[in-house]
């Protein structure tokens, strides 16, 4: 599989990437216990996949020990991203220490500040960073569901990623995405497939039940979800004309959005997997992408503009 840099660092990665937050031990989703998860990792690993997401508080560190036990024999060959929270600089080293322990590894390649807390200073929880990436723990600093005026001074500390939300439904500002092309910024979306809403699950199956942190998932609410299900049938629409499936066609739009790096994609099978890795061989014509475009973004510009996905952003 292709691979391309990871922003301004010396990583490669591929175009696809494997999130395993659903690997967290928590109900309604993912792959059924811990074996299943190892062995879904691996499968993505052997079909080309080298960049795996995952991140301190899914399932306060279960989700980085399913990872550290299937990297296992092959570390070398894996790129693993990990967050911890924005925290006071004497909590950064524990929480390094903490990761590198559960991952059974002595670097991380990518360590991510998953969210911002606006009561915290940025600069003293970055200095920490650096001095830990010149330690040689990690490899390269990346943050998550940063604004722009965030990521001005994230820069300063030469940050090479940013992951945030965004899929055909849920988007972030164009100055965003602009900053970070211009800053050779990688972007790495999360919620690529809106949690399943992209999938053709909930239109083709109206049976399937939400479950997992769907439940909490704004493009799920009452308010929210026919006009999020509309849009969901224009991607099965698309997805017959091209003989693709809906998961295909919605990753395809990301893949070729102009500044999109890698797609963080969960799955809960072997088979969803293999069917989201199809995405990178699918090429939507000018007239699907802006249809899908506008008509994601007539569902996102309901939202007030200081939404999150999961109604809930720190103080
Ligand atoms: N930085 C952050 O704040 C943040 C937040 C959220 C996520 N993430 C990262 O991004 C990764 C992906 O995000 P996500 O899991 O929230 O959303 P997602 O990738 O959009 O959706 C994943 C879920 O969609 C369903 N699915 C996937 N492929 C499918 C297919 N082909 N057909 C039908 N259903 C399919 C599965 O649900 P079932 O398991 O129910 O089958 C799967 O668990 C996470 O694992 C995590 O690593 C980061």
């Amino acid at each position: 599989m292709k691979k391309i840099s990871l922003g301004n660092s010396d990583i490669q990665i591929t175009r696809f990437c494997l999130g395993t937050w659903n690997m967290a031990g928590g109900p309604g989703w993912g792959p059924e216990g811990e074996e299943a998860g190892i062995s879904l990792i691996r499968h993505a690993l052997d079909r080309g996949c080298n960049f795996v997401d995952t991140a301190r508080v899914y399932g306060s560190g279960k989700s980085e020990q399913v990872v550290g036990k299937a990297v296992q024999g092959r570390r070398d060959q894996v790129i693993i991203a990990t967050k911890m929270m924005h925290c006071k600089p004497e909590e950064v080293g524990p929480y390094i220490a903490e990761s590198l322990d559960c991952l059974r590894t002595d670097y991380v390649d990518l360590y991510i500040c998953h969210w911002p807390f606006p009561s915290l200073p940025l600069e003293p929880f970055f200095e920490e960073m650096v001095r830990q990436r010149e330690s040689g723990k990690i490899r390269a600093v990346g943050v998550s569901n940063f604004d722009l005026e965030q990521m001005r001074i994230a820069l300063n500390y030469g940050v090479v990623s940013l992951q945030p939300p965004l899929s055909i439904l849920w988007r972030i500002p164009h100055d965003l995405l602009d900053f970070c092309r211009e800053n050779n910024v990688a972007v790495t979306p999360y919620s690529p497939l809106a949690q399943g809403l992209l999938t053709g699950r909930y239109t083709r199956r109206k049976t399937d039940s939400f479950g997992g942190p769907r439940e909490g998932n704004l493009l799920f609410s009452e308010a929210m979800l026919p006009h999020s299900l509309q849009v969901a049938s224009l991607v099965d629409g698309i997805a017959d004309s091209m003989g693709s499936t809906s998961a295909q066609v919605s990753l395809a739009w990301l893949l070729q959005t102009p500044g999109i790096t890698s797609v963080i994609v969960g799955a809960s099978s072997t088979e969803q997997c293999d069917q989201n890795l199809g995405a990178l061989d699918v090429t939507l014509s000018e007239e699907d992408y802006s249809r899908l475009d506008e008509a994601g973004r007539a569902v996102w510009d309901r939202l007030g503009p200081d939404e999150t996905m999961w109604g809930w952003k720190p103080t």
